[in-house]
C-alpha cells in the first residue's frame, strides 16, 4: 500500500517525506484554504513547492464544476509538473472530464467518491485513482472502510486498473483497516501517520534497553 499525506502543509509534508516512506501527496481546496493559499498564481506556485518536496504523485484539485472549465482548469494543473494528477468530484461532469482527461494523458483522481456505484463510474472513465471518504462515512453513521471492501472485490473481480485510494482518514486503525482491506493508497494527515509509531510496549520496553545498556 501506498502512503500519501493528505495536507497542503509544507512543513508537514516535508516531516513525513523524511521518514523515507511517503509516496504523494492529496491536497484538497479546504487543506489549501487552511494553508491561507489565495489567487491563481499563488496556488500554482504552492503545487510547485509541494512537486519540488515529493517525488511521487501529487493531487490538485479543480475548482470548476462544469465540464469544459474543468478540461481548462485540469490542463493547467497538469502542465505544473508530470507529476500532478488532476483531482476532479464525482459529479456528471466530472465523470466526462475524467475520460477527456484519460484520453489525452492525464491522470485523475476521482474524489468525493461514498459509494460503489461512484466507483465502477469512476473506474470506466479511466481515473487513476478513485478516492473514497471513510472518515466522512464513518461521520454519517456507516462503516467506511466496509466501502474500501466493496469497491477492492469490484475492482478485482472487474480488472479495473483504477487504484483505491482510501482519503478522510482520522486515525491508525483506519490506515491498518485499509491495509488489510487491499487500498492502493492510503492519504492520512500526519498524526494518522504517526500514530503507527506509538506502542507504549516499545517505550517501555526501550527504556529497559537504555537502562540495561548501562551495565554493558
Ligand atoms: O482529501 C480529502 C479527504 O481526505 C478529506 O478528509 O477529514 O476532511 O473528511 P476529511
Amino acid at each position: 500500500m501506498k502512503f500519501f499525506i493528505d495536507t497542503a502543509n509544507l512543513a508537514q509534508i516535508k516531516e513525513a517525506n523524511e521518514l523515507g516512506i511517503l509516496d504523494g501527496v492529496t491536497t484538497n481546496p479546504s487543506l489549501m484554504a487552511k494553508e491561507g493559499i489565495k489567487g491563481e498564481q499563488n496556488i500554482i506556485n504552492h503545487y510547485k513547492a509541494i512537486c519540488e518536496l515529493v517525488d511521487g504523485d501529487i493531487s490538485a484539485e479543480v475548482l470548476s464544476t462544469d465540464f469544459a472549465s474543468m478540461v481548462e482548469e485540469g490542463k493547467k494543473l497538469a502542465a505544473i509538473h508530470p507529476n500532478i494528477v488532476v483531482k476532479v468530484p464525482m459529479i456528471k461532469d466530472g465523470v466526462k472530464a475524467i475520460k477527456w482527461f484519460t484520453d489525452n494523458g492525464i491522470k485523475t483522481n476521482c474524489t468525493l467518491v461514498f459509494s460503489a456505484g461512484q466507483a465502477i463510474l469512476a473506474a470506466k472513465a479511466g481515473a487513476k485513482y478513485v478516492s473514497p471518504f471513510i472518515g466522512r462515512i464513518d461521520d454519517s453513521g456507516w462503516e467506511g472502510t466496509d466501502l474500501i471492501a466493496q469497491i477492492a472485490t469490484i475492482y478485482a473481480v472487474q480488472s479495473f486498473k483504477t487504484e483505491i485510494l482510501a482519503a478522510s482518514i482520522r486515525n491508525v486503525n483506519h490506515i491498518i483497516k485499509c491495509a488489510e482491506l487491499g487500498a492502493d493508497v492510503c492519504t492520512s494527515p500526519l498524526d494518522s501517520i504517526l500514530g503507527l509509531l506509538k506502542h507504549p510496549l516499545t517505550d517501555i520496553g526501550l527504556a529497559k534497553f537504555l537502562e540495561d545498556a548501562k551495565k554493558m
